[in-house]
């Protein structure tokens, strides 16, 4: 079945626990995208909520669809977050940062009392790292011994883009996508990364995942 179709019913199914008065974390990324076109249509009839972004990419969107934005200045609490990720494990564990929102996203997901995954078949996985290559953000002084010490933990990384062509994150750095061998102790690995000076973020995250919502060839699939 066609990946879009799966995306679009995974993002639109999560828009239904969206209620009126909400102040609801808007994901990045291609799945998210069409969350956001339902969620404009929405309010376009009607409810009334404030989205809080996780992207300049995804506030683009979001003002072209009409959603009232807000910032976690004003609301320290948000009440729902739909996102989606690159890999999921068994126990809702996941890899993020494939749109480069990681930080971000990681931040409105600590503010959030409820998180909505929406995500196709194609990213559930059995151990983290196997079918995704782990992103880590990294500035960009120095960034040659930030990898250094990052690769002793992953093995292997790639400056996303290239060092001549470097990817910049909205936050001005760089991302390392780091290649594992599969990440057995996600929790250790996310706590050991972000203690190396250098590392912003990395994403790996673990027990934030509230609902995993895949769209399968077969209609909708639940992950709680
Ligand atoms: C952005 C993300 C995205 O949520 C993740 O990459 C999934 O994106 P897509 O739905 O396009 O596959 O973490 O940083």
């Amino acid at each position: 079945m066609n990946i879009e179709h799966l995306k679009k019913i995974a993002a639109e199914k999560a828009t239904e626990e969206v209620r009126n008065g909400m102040v609801v974390g808007l994901g990045t990324g291609s799945t998210v995208y069409y969350a956001l076109l339902k969620l404009g249509k929405m309010v376009r009839d009607g409810l009334n909520i404030v989205g809080i972004p996780t992207s300049d990419g995804t506030e683009k969107i979001a003002k072209e669809q009409d959603i009232p934005l807000s910032t976690l200045a004003v609301h320290s609490t948000i009440e729902l977050t739909i996102d989606g990720a690159d890999e999921v494990d068994v126990h809702l564990n996941l890899i993020k940062g494939g749109g480069a929102a990681l930080v971000r996203e990681k931040i409105i997901a600590n503010a959030s009392k409820r998180i909505l995954i929406v995500v196709d078949e194609s990213k559930i996985s059995r151990v983290l790292g196997t079918s995704f290559a782990l992103p880590v953000e990294i500035v960009r002084f120095g960034w040659e011994a930030t990898q250094r010490e990052v690769d002793k933990i992953c093995g292997r990384s790639d400056v996303r883009g290239g060092i001549e062509n470097p990817l910049i994150t909205d936050n001005g750095n760089y991302i390392l996508d780091c290649h594992f061998d599969g990440i057995s102790e996600p929790e250790k690995v996310e706590l050991q990364l972000n203690n190396i000076p250098g590392v912003v973020e990395n994403g790996i995250f673990v027990d934030r995942a509230d609902k995993v919502i895949i769209g399968t060839s077969s209609g909708i699939k639940y992950m709680e």
